[in-house]
């Protein structure tokens, strides 16, 4: 959701002549995009800021700006902590970012703006970077939440949920297509409620209406609610080529004390049931998901619930994260906080846990045939890199990362283009990745046989 949003900072201001840049130093305008849901992510906001300083001191012209969920929720209180701020815009100021900018340039002064106008506003005028930067992009379909999940900040700092129409999201991603991106994700705190207050429709049908764009070869969204996860949708995973086979459905806890107290609204079974259903529906499915620990009130037999879960799910990858409080979401005030090395404790048994199935699971995968979208050179480089191997990274469609080694005629010749799919045979696993080899005739200076290039 960040990455869309700061693209579209970016998008704004460059209708009034800025430009990326590739170093802070060299910046006329800093633009921090911020996040609040747990504390470290918020305090390392304050210590961006607080580096700033220095870099304003030997350029007093200098712009610095702070944008989305912490601005929203600090407000003015931002710019009296932050001296030398300038301006402060909130998660549905986007729109009017530029506006402030050319105010502040022309008429010096600080600005914060943190107007919420009903929500509607917040999609207007958006498009999408003429140069994508890769194969692969996010959408976002809906903003804000009427989950209130009582742990979570984002009602508060998003606003209630809004969509954004059927017509735009789909013009926006054709557009998106004919410049190359051939992947898109499409992004909502809870996408399976989209649609719902506008009347445009259910989510499943949105993901129709997508995947019979032209040229577009696979479609991914998150994040989704399990108790909105309609058989309408699980049916999407039979039914569309071009919805890769992973859900994101965060589960947060195993107990059913423990979920009602999140205001949840599920059982741990209602979640077993969901999970049994998808699988029945796409035996290959990959399930991914998110865990707090250290809940207020959670128990050693809370926990245990948790785990259980875990092991009888066997996902494929987890975030998991310690409970963190956030002061404007009601279990802040919640009694039975939980000790820090008690949540620190509970959070290493359970990334151990998860890191042997994941593991478990990768290892399962060798000698399979797994389709790889190409996203772009490896960072890893787990071959030794020699003049006539490229290391290439990519996406299985149950989202797991694939590190394959590419022969090139020459070397730096014969560079795939990212967005290709290729059939990569397996041949390694790792807790996190997999690597294999491609499944191809070998290169020649006029194409490539065996890579598919269309297909899902
Ligand atoms: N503390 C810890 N984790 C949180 N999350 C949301 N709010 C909090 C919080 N206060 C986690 C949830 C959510 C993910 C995006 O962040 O697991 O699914
Ligand atoms: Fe937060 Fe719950 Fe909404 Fe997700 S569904 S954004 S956790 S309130």
């Amino acid at each position: 959701m960040n990455v869309y949003d700061s693209e579209q900072i970016l998008q704004r201001l460059q209708t009034i002549g800025y430009r990326q840049c590739d170093s802070p130093d060299k910046a006329d305008l800093i633009v921090l995009n911020t996040c609040a849901i747990r504390e470290k992510a918020e305090q390392k906001v304050y210590s961006f800021l607080g580096r700033q300083a220095k870099r304003k001191q030997h350029r007093p012209e200098l712009l610095v700006a702070v944008g989305g969920c912490v601005a929203q929720q600090e407000g003015g209180r931002l710019l009296e902590r932050i001296p030398h701020l300038d301006l402060v815009f909130g998660t549905h100021a986007v729109g009017r970012l530029a506006g402030h900018v050319e105010r502040i340039r022309k008429n010096g002064g600080r600005i914060v703006d943190v107007d919420m106008d009903g929500g509607r506003a917040i999609f207007d005028g958006l498009e999408p970077l003429e140069a994508p930067a890769g194969p692969s992009r996010f959408v976002t379909i809906m903003q804000g939440c009427d989950n209130f999940c009582t742990y979570c900040v984002v009602p508060y700092v998003r606003g209630r949920e809004v969509s954004r129409p059927p017509s735009q999201i789909l013009s926006e991603i054709r557009v998106l297509v004919g410049s190359g991106v051939r992947e898109v994700t499409l992004l909502g705190q809870n996408v399976n409620s989209y649609g719902a207050k506008e009347g445009y429709g259910s989510f499943a049908d949105l993901l129709k209406k997508v995947s019979g764009i032209d040229g577009l070869a696979r479609i991914r969204f998150t994040t989704s609610h399990p108790k909105d996860l309609s058989d309408e949708l699980i049916d999407c995973f039979a039914a569309l080529d071009r919805l890769c086979r992973h859900i994101h459905l965060p589960v947060q806890s195993g107990s059913d004390r423990v979920l009602k107290r999140m205001n949840r609204r599920y059982r741990r079974a209602d979640y077993l049931d969901k999970v049994g259903r998808l699988r029945s529906v796409c035996p290959d499915i990959g399930i991914t998901s998110d865990f707090i620990v250290g809940f207020p009130g959670e128990s050693d037999e809370d926990f245990a619930d948790t785990i259980d879960l875990m092991r009888s799910v066997q996902f494929d990858g987890v975030f998991a994260f310690q409970y963190s409080d956030r002061p404007s979401a009601p279990a802040s005030g919640f009694a039975g906080k939980i000790d820090e090395t008690v949540k620190k404790r509970r959070l290493a048994e359970l990334l151990d846990l998860q890191e042997t199935i994941t593991l478990c699971k990768n290892r399962a995968l060798v000698g399979s045939v797994q389709q790889v979208m190409a996203e772009g050179p490896s960072k890893k480089n787990y071959f030794q890199e020699t003049n006539r191997t490229a290391l290439w990274t990519g996406r299985t469609p149950q989202n797991r990362i694939v590190h394959f080694a590419l022969d090139t005629p020459t070397p730096g010749e014969g560079m795939m283009a990212p967005g290709t799919i290729l059939n990569v045979r397996i041949e390694e696993a790792f807790s996190h990745s997999l690597r294999g080899i491609p499944e191809l005739e070998r290169p020649n200076q006029h194409g490539r046989k065996g890579v598919d290039s269309h297909a899902a």
